[in-house]
């Protein structure tokens, strides 16, 4: 498995009020999954993307990431962990805007896995956006803003993409776009892709759909 979650619970503490977010969450992916996840606002979604990524600490249970406990990396170790093992794709593209497309995703490259411009662009091949690469962010949609945050995620050669709404910001057409590129990772480089969306039609991309409610997860279906 690579990732195996067992009974873990996570609260916030703000001063003297502690929230619990998480509370009993159970499931492992295997390699090369297509995991979608959904849940009403609140239900610990993010939470839940921001451990298994090593952003986030967590008070109970276990956390397997590759076969090893989260809870054990060392801070060097977790650093790796994100610098090479997973990558993020985020509602808001967060891209920099005074970079060029090219500039942004190699920045990416210069704080993780160091690529050549011809490795660059072959990522921004891949997203569909090589033609754009000298184009700065705000010239650009919000469905090519986002293929290019995709391209910066794929810097690592990831084994897993971890997405969060990656389409909140984008209409139903460019959405099932962004949707077509990830499926291509997904079978084209066996990248694990775990999802969260609100957008019920795109979880049929998935092969798997897990429901979160209350911090934890309700239900956890195959597709196919
Ligand atoms: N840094 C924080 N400090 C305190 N509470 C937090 C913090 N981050 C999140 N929470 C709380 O944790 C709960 C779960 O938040 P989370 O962002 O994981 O939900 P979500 O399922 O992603 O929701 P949404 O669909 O709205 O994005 C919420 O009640 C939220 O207020
Ligand atoms: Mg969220």
């Amino acid at each position: 498995m690579q990732i195996e979650v067992s009974n873990l619970e996570k609260s916030y503490q703000n001063k003297k009020l502690i929230t619990p977010v998480l509370r009993g969450v159970d499931f492992s992916i295997e390699a090369g999954e297509f995991v979608s996840i959904v849940g009403p606002s609140g239900s610990g979604k993010t939470t839940l993307l921001y451990v298994l990524g090593g952003l986030e600490d967590y008070q109970k249970g276990s956390v397997k990431m590759f076969n090893k406990e989260l809870s054990t990396y060392t801070e060097n170790e977790k650093s790796l962990l994100r610098s090479r093992s997973v990558g993020f794709v985020f509602q808001s593209y967060n891209l920099i805007p005074n970079l060029n497309v090219l500039d942004n995703v190699m920045l990416a490259s210069v704080i993780g896995k160091q690529k050549t411009k011809a490795e660059i662009m072959a990522l921004l091949k891949r997203v569909d956006m090589a033609e754009f690469a000298d184009r700065y962010p705000s010239q650009l949609s919000g469905g090519q803003q986002q293929r290019v945050a995709i391209a910066r995620s794929l810097v690592n050669d990831p084994d897993i993409i971890f997405a969060d709404e990656p389409t909140g910001n984008l209409d139903e057409k460019t959405s099932h776009q962004i949707l077509t590129l990830f499926k291509s990772l997904h079978l084209d480089l066996a990248t694990t892709i775990i999802m969260v969306t609100h957008n019920e039609a795109l979880t049929r991309y998935g092969t798997r759909l897990l429901s979160m409610r209350d911090g934890k997860v309700i239900k956890d279906e195959k597709l196919d």
